[in-house]
């Protein structure tokens, strides 16, 4: 295996399709050593970068941009089109029920909390959930009802029915795939449970939705939350794909203009979804973003996109549970379908340490913390912090074999650069470009 990733590999296994490339696929960083090395990206499930064709379709709309659904001008009928189009588009994309409601929002997290706010009843939910999936519900009090996770997936889904069958509940809501470990549960199955007991299910699609296609209609789901910035739209919009009646009878999720159909100064009607929940200027061009990222993916062939990710998952899951020290984390036990997501500890060393080390010494972008999934993370690391590699559109062999070199590297011998307490390098010579004035080290949800 070659040592660093000054290596000669160049095994690249991007998709070549035109609508997988990304915006920046060829950046260059600073490392500590001196010089520059092309950026491996592994830190698609954090935030992914945008696609071409997501970033030329803004840049089409943009010279419309203007008001939506309050200006009489050329460029607000263009802007409004969009939005809608942009509505059905990601309804589309997902295969929505004619009769479902695409909710614009900003974020996952954003969609859960709406839906917290509409849920006429109790809520099931597992204990190793992203924050996202679990701290909406935990707001509900004790109408919130959290499933311990079992060793194995059968097991879960028995303690989720049981659970189930114990107290009815209105709705099962359920990570689609971890952002930890990357393991999927399986859909069907989840649907049918909740169904069988009378509850709807509600699919946290973050994970999800940018790596295997969902189609509502056809899982019979009844919620779809994603979010634009991690299926390669970083445009600040995300969405709440479902069910409409429980989101017409829930009270505004934030009230203002737009939201209404008439106001006194003491009383107002409210409009139905999706104006309902959507009050002030809307996110049109996260929107728009949003649904040219969905018509970019939906025209990639499928089974290429899986091939794709899952030899890359491989190679690294490989390379790293090859090297003494190195432990990569697991929910379940036996072969659990996943995405891209391997999440790993290396004795001896901070996770703070190799992911600093990985950016400083290598070029590799990873996360380190515990992935706002700090129940999970107890369970699986008795808390403590872990490294998270993941991979998406732009992945290639080299990014893989760059970070597992890089391991292997430190294993064998520690970083060749100095580090401080924090595991940050010390001193760090890189340069931020030039616009950019402040380091901006932060611990946002660790
Ligand atoms: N939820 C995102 C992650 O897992 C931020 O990194």
């Amino acid at each position: 295996m070659p040592t660093t990733h000054r290596s000669t590999a160049t095994t690249h296994t991007a998709l070549t399709h035109p609508l997988a490339a990304l915006v920046g696929a060829d950046q260059h960083v600073p490392l500590v050593t001196g010089g520059t090395v092309r950026y491996a990206n592994l830190d698609i499930a954090a935030s992914a970068p945008a696609l071409q064709a997501v970033a030329d379709r803004v840049a089409e709309f943009l010279p419309y941009y203007s008001s939506v659904h309050r200006g009489a001008g050329y460029a607000s009928a263009v802007s409004t089109a969009a939005y809608e189009t942009a509505r059905r588009s990601i309804g589309a994309f997902v295969g929505a029920r004619a009769d479902d409601v695409v909710q614009v929002v900003r974020h996952t997290t954003d969609a859960l909390n709406l839906l917290a706010s509409a849920v006429p009843g109790d809520v099931v939910h597992l204990d190793v959930e992203h924050h996202a999936n679990l701290l909406p519900w935990q707001g509900l009090g004790d109408r919130a009802r959290a499933v311990t996770a079992r060793e194995t997936v059968a097991l879960t889904l028995a303690a989720v029915e049981a659970e189930l069958a114990r107290t009815p509940a209105a709705l099962l809501a359920v990570t689609g795939a971890s952002n930890v470990t990357g393991e999927i549960l399986p859909l069907a199955d989840l649907v049918e449970i909740a169904h069988r007991h009378g509850a709807r299910i509600a699919i946290d699609g973050a994970q999800l939705v940018p790596h295997h296609r969902v189609h509502l209609e056809r899982l019979g789901v009844d919620y779809l939350a994603f979010s634009g910035h991690k299926l390669y739209a970083p445009y600040g919009a995300g969405v709440l794909v479902g069910r409409r009646d429980w989101l017409d009878a829930a009270p505004p999720y934030l009230a203002g203009g737009g939201a209404v159909r008439s106001v006194t100064v003491d009383h107002t009607t409210w409009a139905p979804v999706p104006a309902r929940h959507e009050a002030g200027t809307p996110n049109v061009v996260g929107a728009v973003a949003l649904a040219a990222a969905c018509e970019a993916i939906a025209a990639l062939p499928d089974s290429e996109l899986r091939l794709h990710e899952e030899g890359l998952r491989d190679r690294l899951l490989g390379a790293l549970e090859a090297l003494d020290g190195v432990r990569t984390l697991q929910l379940w036990r036996g072969e659990v379908e996943a995405i891209g997501v391997v999440t790993f500890t290396v004795d001896g060393h901070s996770a703070e340490l190799v992911a600093q080390y990985l950016s400083a010494e290598h070029g590799v972008g990873v996360r380190d913390g515990r992935f706002c999934a700090h129940p999970l993370l107890a369970r699986l690391n008795d808390g403590r912090t872990a490294v998270r590699a993941s991979l998406g559109l732009g992945s290639t062999a080299d990014d893989v074999d760059r970070l597992a070199c890089g391991i292997a590297e430190l294993v064998a011998h520690g970083p060749a650069w100095t580090y401080d307490g924090e595991g940050r390098p010390s001193p760090d010579p890189r340069p931020l470009p030039a616009w950019v004035t402040e380091t901006g080290a932060g611990t946002a949800c660790a």
